[in-house]
């Protein structure tokens, strides 16, 4: 019965849809042309995860509610520069170079390994007039840390799970770090859903070095969510400086908030997490 099968799978397409309506209204800055899907459908999870209650675009795009939150983040500390490592559709990318052009200044830098992605993105830019308020390197993370001038009032830390520590490591040591750095994927339970990559060694390695560098001097606290793919945001001290990384241990705690867990700037800690529409931008185009 192909017909029928079909017109059951319209059905259900028609449904997601719709559904998706009401919750686009709660994310001004998603583009028309993005689906809103429930988490629990797009990713595998461990019941704890709670992924019923986040929704997502697909499996290699962040959950729209931390983007939602680093959007508000960016409406709230006014960055003039916001690192993005690791693009993919650009999503993420379009949450934090929206929050700039609302501010009517800063520039998100979005470096994204893969050629075809990162021309993808800089197309998306431009269609919905945000190229002035992001740029796309093409190459590898590390490189670009590396070598950059660019001293990063936030940084989006969503490349690899392997090479993410890494890459804060260099900015902290080079001192082109400052305020804000948030790590994605960082759920303790994630590696008991996901199929092979990454492994729960190279996955347990990512979450102890992070969390042995947010101990570094010059983090002055962070918190951890366990929701959902989870996340650890890291505050780092405006004035930190260049010099090596000296973070004390890599032996992790799986608790849900670090020393600190009230950070010295709360603001940091109260990001508007409802974007329910109710601004006069025009990021809804
Ligand atoms: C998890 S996705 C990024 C999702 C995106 N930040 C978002 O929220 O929508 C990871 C991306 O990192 C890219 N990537 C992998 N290794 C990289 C590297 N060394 N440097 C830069 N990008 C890398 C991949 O090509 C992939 O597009």
């Amino acid at each position: 019965m192909p017909i029928l099968h079909t017109a059951a799978r319209a059905a259900r397409r028609a449904a997601e849809a719709a559904r998706g309506l009401g919750r686009r209204r709660k994310y001004a800055w998603v583009p028309w042309w993005a689906p809103v899907r429930n988490e629990a459908r797009v990713h595998p999870h461990s019941p704890e995860e709670r992924p019923e209650l986040f929704e997502s675009y697909n499996a290699g795009t962040t959950e729209y509610e931390l983007l939602n939150w680093l959007h508000a983040t960016v409406m709230l500390l006014k960055p003039a520069t916001v690192l993005e490592t690791g693009a993919a559709d650009g999503i993420g990318t379009l949450a934090l170079a929206s929050a700039c052009r609302n501010n009517g200044f800063g520039t998100v830098h979005s470096v994204e390994l893969d050629p075809e992605r990162a021309a993808a993105l800089g197309a998306r830019l431009r269609s919905r007039k945000l190229d002035g308020f992001a740029r796309v390197h093409c190459e590898s993370s590390l490189d670009y840390l590396a070598r950059t001038d660019t001293v990063f009032d936030v940084g989006f830390f969503d490349s690899m799970c392997e090479i993410r520590a890494a890459e804060f490591r260099l900015c902290l040591e080079r001192g082109i770090i400052r305020k804000l750095a948030v790590f994605h994927d960082t759920s303790p339970l994630r590696t008991r859903t996901l199929d092979g990559w990454p492994t729960p060694d190279e996955h347990a390695a990512y979450r102890a070095d992070v969390l042995a560098l947010a101990r570094d001097p010059r983090c002055t606290g962070w918190y951890e969510s366990p929701l959902s793919r989870g996340f650890i945001a890291i505050f780092v001290a405006p004035d930190a400086g260049p010099g090596p990384a000296t973070a004390a241990g890599s032996s992790a705690r799986s608790t849900s908030a670090g020393k600190g867990m009230a950070p010295p700037d709360a603001s940091l800690a109260v990001a508007d997490a409802t974007g329910d529409g109710g601004t006069d931008s025009d990021e809804s185009r």
